[in-house]
């Protein structure tokens, strides 16, 4: 145990409240069932390597966004801010920051896999003896506290990488940063990566590489569901859909049936035509203005860092 190291502050979701999210998701006429079941321990690796896959332009194009942008972003931050880090999942992309940054007071990641999470903060604890780092385990999907912070810190900074923000509708977006600019007060900071509408054959190969990783990502939250709430879905009878929905500028990923379905899911019954599919995530892309507008009513855009196609963008807001 490292002294940089506090206790897990958890927020555990409760097991009855994932069971009937996901009935609830598949009895509406759309079945879906929620994104963030993809980061079980398998899920959480196959994530990984769909961020190294040549198709996947988003996570090789924010880190260099960020590298090429650091002096500038460590300016933005200053000296000695409290970093808050929404899916921190394997903690990779904040070593950039933790090194290059003025001075940081502490470091807050919070993950809904708990596993991930600890094995994460105990190499950044022993890798950076002289941080801060209180853990969370929490779904910040739903409400969540930030803990008493009893060290001295200028202002927090809520980093939200990856254009996760993505997979909340326009709608959910806006409630969601909203509660996040109040959780984490006035005058806080948020640094988010955002995705930006593109040339659609770009998205489209993104969301379908030819080595299979994102179908096999796609089909493992069947496999995660069947194994932890007790379903007997066949994942031969189904099949990954992904594609760009430009009238909504939204990618949809979807799990096809190949065949008329009866699922048993712990109690509850549900029956598949051949066909027909269940939503297991949307992923929007923005534009720069669309995005600046979302937020408005609590967060004002200071400053915007792309890379020179416009792929994507890193963005510091205030609140
Ligand atoms: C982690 C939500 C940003 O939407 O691109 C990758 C997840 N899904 N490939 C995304 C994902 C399929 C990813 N986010």
């Amino acid at each position: 145990m490292h002294n940089n190291l506090l206790k897990l502050k958890k927020f555990e979701p409760e097991t009855e409240d994932i069971l009937s999210e996901i009935t609830e998701g598949l009895t509406r006429p759309q079945k879906a069932l929620p994104s963030k079941l993809f980061y079980d321990k398998e899920g959480s690796s196959l994530f990984d390597q769909i961020t190294n896959l040549e198709e996947y332009y988003l996570t090789r194009t924010e880190v260099a966004i960020i590298k090429d942008n650091i002096k500038q972003i460590s300016d933005t931050l200053g000296q000695e801010c409290l970093l808050i880090e929404l899916g921190s999942g394997s903690s990779q992309k904040i070593r950039l920051l933790l090194e290059n940054l003025n001075n940081p007071s502490g470091y807050v990641p919070i993950d809904i896999s708990e596993e991930h999470l600890l094995n994460s903060v105990r190499t950044l604890a022993k890798d950076y003896p002289g941080l801060r780092i209180m853990p969370m385990y929490a779904d910040y999907t739903k409400s969540f506290n930030l803990p008493p912070f009893n060290f001295p810190y200028s202002k927090k900074v809520v980093y939200y990488p990856g254009s996760t923000i993505g997979n909340f509708s326009p709608v959910e977006a806006y409630e969601f940063l909203r509660r996040i600019s109040q959780i984490a007060g006035p005058e806080s900071g948020l640094l988010i990566g955002v995705d930006l509408v593109k040339d659609k054959r770009i998205l489209h190969k993104a969301y379908n590489d030819k080595s299979g990783v994102t179908a096999d990502f796609n089909l493992n939250i069947l496999r995660r569901i069947n194994r932890e709430i007790g379903s007997n879905f066949n994942l031969n009878e189904w099949e990954h859909n992904a594609f760009f929905n430009s009238e909504e500028n939204r990618i949809e990923m979807h799990l096809e049936s190949k065949s008329e379905q009866l699922i048993q899911i712990n109690g509850t019954r549900v029956k598949v035509a051949r066909g027909e599919s269940i939503l297991t995530e949307y992923s929007y892309k923005y534009t720069i203005e669309a995005f600046r507008e979302l937020v408005s009513d609590f967060y004002k855009v200071e400053t915007v860092w792309t890379d020179r196609n416009n792929l994507f963008s890193i963005q510091y807001l205030v609140a």
